[in-house]
């Protein structure tokens, strides 16, 4: 490297031996010195690479006017004039566009200074174009986002834990009837009902860094009093020690969806009233051919709820169980009253009959037309577990779980109540009965759960 290169600050006397005409040339910029009357003099290599024109075509030929976007080169005309006056006036440094002599618009930053001794200029240019593409790229994109975040419907909000609002769309300030700068700063806590308080705030910290997302139903009282509800979806920000700072919101309106569920959920829950009903007075009929099982089928569907309840099952299949029950046996009506109510040992003609009876049920069963299949679940109130019951001998799991459930809450019910051909034994001896048929006759879950309702939890027939 040649030495009048090396610039130090210890030898400041090597930087008098670099040659002002080497500034010029190896500045990095491109540079070049201009006349008053506009001609450039003078341009080093770098302003060859940049402009695209070679120094024959420009220095002492070329007015930089020539050079300048049509848009630009009033304005520039004023510098130039003005820098003559008092440099003073002019800015340091400034924007503009050039044109290269392939005819490409470029964006420069100029750096402009009169030379004292005479008038002539020395101009710096630095080529800005990707800077400024990239600049107005991120323009667009922030308006794009403005776009999107401001002119939609959806209710969008940032805030701390403590509900300071820090961020809120123009959507949210017209759903909640308030400015911009009224929300700001401040805590929207006067929107939450009172009652709804704690359990917002536990759910806001149930956020964590693993699970940073979640999303609720809330209400909100708004400016005019009305209470309405939104969906939110939330998003907790944590810092590097992973404390919940604030929380990203996205809601919007649902009450109208809010208010048709609550329709459609009391229409559902008459109907199931209505089913509740039919298969009950279906229940019935045997009872009337049958007075001595009068409220059997209704004490069984008691005990296969509570069993159910226990075992944690989905509510639909609670509600199956407790209105199959209600009516497992009705099929009995296709029993001749001799048979079902006659004391000691039955024939096997006699037991062939009794065994239809689950057959019976289930064809009765299908004619109501209902969301559960109830006649299924009846048809196999009397299988057993290790596949020795009927009509289909099906075992374990191939059994449902519904008839599963059923068939202990009948054992208990059947051998605990009195009939007239026997007295009844009682709920102990019953349950050990259940004991005894754990995971043979029953499900184990199921007696499990009978065994723990009747024995722990103190439920009574
Ligand atoms: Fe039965
Ligand atoms: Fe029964």
């Amino acid at each position: 490297m040649n030495e009048k290169y090396q610039l130090s600050e210890s030898s400041p006397i090597r930087l008098e031996r670099i040659s002002r005409a080497d500034l010029f040339e190896h500045s990095g910029a491109a540079n070049l010195v201009v006349d008053t009357d506009t001609t450039i003099l003078a341009v080093n290599a770098r302003f060859e690479t940049v402009t695209g024109y070679s120094r024959s075509e420009v220095e002492g030929t070329l007015s930089w006017r020539e050079l300048v976007h049509p848009e630009d080169r009033e304005r520039m005309e004023e510098y130039h004039r003005l820098r003559r006056v008092d440099p003073e006036l002019v800015p340091a440094n400034y924007e503009y566009r050039f044109i290269t002599s392939g005819g490409q618009v470029r964006w420069g930053l100029l750096t402009g200074a009169t030379l004292a001794e005479d008038s002539r200029t020395f101009l710096s240019v630095v080529d800005i174009t990707e800077l400024k593409e990239k600049e107005s790229a991120l323009g667009r994109a922030e308006e794009l986002y403005r776009g999107i975040v401001q002119n939609q419907t959806e209710l969008m909000s940032r805030f701390s834990p403590d509900f300071t609002l820090t961020f809120v769309n123009d959507a949210y300030c017209r759903y909640f009837g308030e400015t911009r700068e009224q929300l700001i700063g401040s805590s929207f806590v006067h929107h939450v009902l009172p009652g709804d308080l704690a359990a917002r705030k536990a759910y806001f910290a149930s956020l964590t860094p693993e699970r940073p997302e979640d999303e609720m139903e809330e209400r909100a009282i708004l400016p005019s009093g009305e209470v309405r509800w939104q969906h939110w979806h939330d998003r907790g920000i944590f810092d590097e020690k992973g404390n919940l700072i604030e929380i990203q919101s996205i809601g919007r309106d649902i009450t109208d969806l809010y208010l048709t569920r609550e329709r459609l959920d009391s229409t559902i829950e008459k109907l199931k009233n209505s089913f509740a009903r039919a298969v009950e007075m279906a229940g019935k009929i045997i009872e009337v051919r049958d007075p001595f099982t009068a409220g059997h089928q209704r004490r069984v569907a008691r005990i296969a709820k509570e069993i159910a309840t226990t075992l944690g099952l989905p509510e639909n299949e609670i509600t199956a169980i407790e209105l199959a029950a209600l009516a497992h046996d009705v099929g009995k009506i296709h029993v001749p009253s001799e048979i079902l109510s006659k004391p000691g040992v039955l024939q096997p003609t006699e037991w062939s009959i009794i065994r239809q009876h689950p057959v019976y049920s289930a064809e009765i069963l299908k004619t109501l037309e209902t969301p559960w299949e109830l006649a299924e679940i009846a048809l196999q109130h009397h299988e057993r577990y290790d596949g020795s019951g009927y009509p289909q001998r099906l075992s374990g799991e191939e059994i449902r779980v519904e008839a599963r459930v059923i068939s202990v809450a009948d054992m208990i019910e059947a051998m605990s109540s009195h009939r007239p051909y026997r007295p009844g034994v009682g709920v102990e001896r019953a349950l050990e009965e259940v004991e005894a048929g754990r995971g043979i006759i029953f499900d184990p879950a199921a007696a499990d759960a009978a065994l723990y309702i009747f024995r722990k939890k103190g439920f009574e027939i």
